[in-house]
């Protein structure tokens, strides 16, 4: 059968632009995982209207839900001479997709690429087939938030650290404001962690669920952060708690706005981090890092990653990632499995 793929119409032109290859790895990506070949992919004009056109076996229910969460996959269409039948119907979202995407911040990572991030990780992981199960995803250096909104839209129980703690408090205050907003069933609670006496960071915890009889049913979905160090990740949860570890790491650039602390050292950073977040990733789970290859080379995150015990991935369609976004910023996944 032969289907095609609408894209998202990005308002950053930039970002649309690249996610005409972006998709190409992230469905490479999801068909491998799920054993689907796919034969004579290209894009094609039909009736004025690019798609990304390919032949598969007739897609089933799972394969259909796996399409359906393409990140910049806004319509599936199946193609029958120059006839498009649209097959959405069945798409849906676990939670409302504007939890991400009325947030405007400066540093804010773009909310499809960041689904696109959970994607490859999920879908290279061991865990490919339970996808549309509630995953354990972390970002371990979540600013303020969008992995962990794109996370529970998807579906997944969503966790983070951030070393910032005004971005932990903003999380709270913004998760709290529009779950109350939207009449979604919650309850909110924080502690201070405390470790061999020692005062850490404070950890948020946030129960919700799509609907008040999951709530009611405990078929809820939990939204945790802590603001602290990456590297105390082991102090905020237990060890093989994660099926994929995705984050957007500082690039090394400083935006207007922003802190005017001095750059990190990212690679001795993700040194010490590597070995951090390996503890608390279940074994067959993925990371999968978002970085700046103007500042930070696949290189070295391979030689960290690998003597930590990582399997990189890096054969295609694992190179086919790299995008330009801004000046001097040169946008690359590292991905990486346990
Ligand atoms: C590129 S930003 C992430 C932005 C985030 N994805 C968002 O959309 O809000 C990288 C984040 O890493 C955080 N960070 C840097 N070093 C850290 C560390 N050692 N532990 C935890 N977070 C850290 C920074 O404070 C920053 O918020």
């Amino acid at each position: 059968m032969k289907y095609g793929i609408l894209r998202y119409p990005h308002q950053n032109t930039r970002y649309f632009d690249a996610t005409k290859h972006l998709l190409v790895g992230e469905l490479t990506v999801i068909a491998n995982a799920l054993n689907i070949t796919i034969e004579n992919d290209n894009y094609e004009v039909i009736n004025g209207v690019e798609l990304y056109c390919f032949e598969m076996p007739p897609i089933d229910e799972m394969v259909l839900k796996a399409l359906h969460q393409i990140s910049s996959n806004f319509i599936l269409f199946e193609i029958l001479g120059d006839m498009l039948r649209p097959l959405n119907t069945t798409k849906t979202s676990y939670f409302k997709e504007d939890l991400s995407s009325i947030l405007k911040y400066s540093g804010k990572t773009n909310e499809d690429f960041t689904a696109m991030m959970i994607n490859v990780g999920i879908f290279s992981s061991d865990f490919a087939k339970n996808f549309n199960q509630p995953l354990n995803i972390l970002d371990p250096m979540c600013g303020r938030g969008t992995t962990l909104y794109q996370g529970l839209i998807m579906g997944y129980n969503v966790s983070g650290v951030e070393i910032n703690s005004k971005d932990c408090e903003e999380i709270d205050k913004y998760m709290k404001r529009y779950l109350k907003y939207h009449k979604y069933k919650h309850e909110a609670s924080h502690q201070t962690i405390i470790i061999n006496k020692q005062k850490k960071g404070i950890k948020y915890t946030i129960e919700t669920a799509d609907t008040a009889e999951n709530y009611k049913n405990k078929n809820r979905r939990i939204v945790q952060f802590a603001s602290g160090n990456t590297l105390d990740v082991n102090d905020y949860y237990k060890k093989d708690s994660f099926h994929v570890i995705a984050t957007d790491i500082p690039y090394g650039v400083q935006h207007s706005g922003t802190s005017k602390s001095q750059p990190i050292d990212m690679t001795k950073l993700l040194e010490s981090a590597a070995l951090a977040w390996h503890r608390v990733l279940k074994k067959g789970g993925t990371v999968v890092i978002a970085y700046n290859n103007f500042t930070l080379k696949h290189e070295s995150l391979q030689a960290i990653f690998e003597k930590t015990g990582y399997k990189v991935l890096r054969e295609a369609p694992y190179d086919g990632f790299e995008h330009w976004v801004e000046q001097a910023v040169n946008r690359d996944i590292f991905i990486a499995k346990k």
